[in-house]
């Protein structure tokens, strides 16, 4: 399938790697490719990594929107609807949008507080700008790592959430999660319930700051 990620951070380039490794086609999206590949300051550069990861094209949020079936959304959540601005409506309408994003504030330094919350979420803010877009949210309340690979903790006995208002695309996305490894996919309902799986956040950084590690997750038992 072709698939277009929104976003350069750990979440779209593990989401590439683990894709292309599952044999999609994957365009990554960022503001400015040329600026992007020619920084040089982080741990592994995008032309280094580019180079790791040859079958991964590297595109503007456009390029990617235009090529994906499915168009990820992994985007910084401060910069989510400007990124999506750009990718444009016109290619994103009637695609699914599986969005990962958090709506985390981290302008008052640590822990983030969630700059939407209760009775809104972001990824009700997505659907609301982009009404024929099939918006579905999952995967924010996993490390990147264990988005792509669940199977590394508990046997993947753990649990991941799914949101959005479209059937069809929630069964799209799912089909995407059980190739991933995902076994138990709680579909909460409409997109509303995303503000549940975002306010699970500041919890989850908890636990990552009790536990030492962000390899964790809950199993749901019922
Ligand atoms: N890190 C995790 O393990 C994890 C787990 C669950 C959920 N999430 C969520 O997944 C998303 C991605 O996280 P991340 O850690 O991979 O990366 P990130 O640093 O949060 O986001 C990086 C991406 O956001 C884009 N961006 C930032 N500000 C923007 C703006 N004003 N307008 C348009 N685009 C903008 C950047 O574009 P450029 O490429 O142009 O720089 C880049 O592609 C976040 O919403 C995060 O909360 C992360």
């Amino acid at each position: 399938m072709n698939i277009g990620i929104l976003g350069t951070g750990i979440v779209g380039r593990t989401l590439a790697m683990r894709l292309v490794e599952l044999s999609h086609a994957v365009i990554l999206g960022t503001r400015d490719p040329q600026k992007t590949l020619a920084e040089t300051a982080s741990d592994l550069p995008m032309h280094t990594w580019l180079q790791q990861n040859p079958k991964v094209i590297l595109g503007t949020f456009a390029d990617a929107a235009a090529h994906g079936e499915i168009v990820i959304n992994a985007t910084n959540g401060n910069g989510s609807l400007n990124a999506l601005r750009a990718a444009g409506e016109a290619k994103l309408n009637s695609k699914t949008l599986l969005d990962i994003s958090n709506p985390l504030d981290f302008s008052k330094g640590m822990p983030p507080t969630l700059f939407v919350s209760n009775t809104d979420s972001l990824a009700e803010q997505i659907q609301r700008e982009f009404p024929n877009v099939k918006v579905v949210k999952t995967l924010n309340t996993v490390t990147a790592s264990l988005m792509v690979h669940p199977r590394q903790l508990a046997n993947g006995t753990h649990s991941v959430f799914i949101s959005g208002n479209d059937a069809a695309a929630k069964a799209k996305v799912s089909d995407l999660l059980h190739s991933f490894g995902w076994e138990d996919i709680i579909d909460l309902g409409d997109i509303s319930t995303a503000r549940g799986v975002e306010m699970y956040l500041p919890i989850w950084l908890r636990l990552w700051g009790a536990l030492g590690t962000g390899l964790l997750n809950v199993r749901v038992v019922r």
